[in-house]
């Protein structure tokens, strides 16, 4: 859990408080401390969705807030009529929550909508520290810089030479939610996966290694266009309209006329390989993927794409609700379509 960035609360300062304090001397709860039973605070987050409900005391507001350590979602019970004044990406200020077993709650008047001008929006995207971005993107180099085959090389060039890609390659979130949603979570999630493929190559000298870590290396690629970063990670009209594999597999498409265009005779097999890798990589139709692996590498592609994401979204879970008194908490798994416990710590031996 070292390398989670939600703990401390804000790793690019190194502050240690779970608050945030910030000019003026006021300090503002975070997400994390609401998810504390007994707690009260002020906060100022970004609404990432608003929801009525209704419920036997009448219709009423459910928010869900985010900020740079994660999301929670509170009540406000007479609060139904707030939700056509809040929109996705607006920033709130509330002034008093109090946190019960059920989650936190609010009293209508305690919210305010802040103008532009009153927060910073870089502010509640959670980031990995300049560092630690730093680190992986030499460790996904050095990954590129040990293929061999002639044609991926030159492919790597005409992506991450290309400033426009690579700046925003090396910093870009992988998710919106679930695993790696932060700045720089991308390159980590692709290291991630270029480790595993690294340890089965060694025990599957078979394996076109080249291919399946240049795999690695592209199959979110069109996560660059299906999700941007303002105030909150959020998915573009293109994301949600094509998706990140047919986005990223068109591209790799493209990428390749190009070369050819530009006269070098870039090996079609190689750029059908590829694609394939893009398109099967979620492994299968309900989670996304046109077609499953149909190659060795495509198989180990998936797998260590599944490997690395579950972890994290494991480790993030846990992280996120250390505080929980019981050592235990739920959250529904639709990959398994059902409710699942997950244990937040051992009782000591
Ligand atoms: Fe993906
Ligand atoms: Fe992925």
């Amino acid at each position: 859990m070292k390398d989670n960035p939600f703990q401390p609360a804000n790793r690019l300062t190194g502050a240690t408080s779970p608050a945030s304090p910030v000019p003026g001397g006021v300090t503002f709860t975070t997400t994390n401390l609401l998810k504390t039973p007994g707690t009260h605070g002020r906060g100022r987050f970004i609404v990432r969705g608003t929801d009525v409900r209704s419920s036997a005391r009448g219709p009423f507001l459910q928010l869900s807030l985010g900020d740079k350590n994660g999301e929670v979602t509170a009540i406000c019970w007479k609060g139904a009529t707030l939700a056509e004044k809040l929109a996705i990406g607006n920033c709130v200020e509330i002034d008093r929550f109090q946190v019960d077993d059920f989650g936190p709650k609010f009293e209508v008047g305690e919210l305010r909508l802040l103008g532009p001008g009153e927060f910073k929006p870089e502010e509640f995207v959670a980031t990995l520290p300049a560092n630690e971005i730093a680190r992986n993107w030499t460790e996904f180099h050095e990954f590129m810089d040990s293929i061999r085959d002639p044609h991926l090389q030159k492919l790597r060039q005409k992506i991450w030479g290309d400033p426009a890609i690579g700046e925003k390659y090396k910093i870009h979130p992988s998710a919106v939610f679930h695993h790696h949603n932060y700045v720089g979570g991308n390159v980590q999630h692709v290291v991630g996966i270029m480790r595993v493929i690294e340890a089965v190559c060694h025990s599957y000298p078979k394996l076109d290694r080249d291919l399946a870590i240049f795999g690695a290396a592209v199959h979110d690629l069109g996560k660059l266009k299906e999700y941007e970063v303002g105030a909150s990670i959020r998915v573009t009209d293109e994301g949600r309209m094509r998706g990140h594999l047919v986005i990223g597999a068109e591209w790799i498409a493209l990428l390749c006329a190009e070369l050819r265009a530009e006269g070098y005779p870039f090996p079609k097999p190689i750029e059908e390989d590829l694609v394939h890798m893009i398109l099967s990589h979620h492994g299968k139709g309900e989670w996304g993927s046109p077609k499953p692996p149909a190659t060795a590498e495509a198989m180990l592609l998936h797998l260590g794409d599944y490997i690395d994401s579950q972890t994290k979204k494991f480790l993030q879970d846990i992280e996120s609700n250390i505080n929980n008194p019981e050592g235990w908490f739920k959250r529904f798994d639709p990959d398994i379509g059902e409710n699942r416990w997950i244990r937040t710590r051992r009782e000591p031996a």
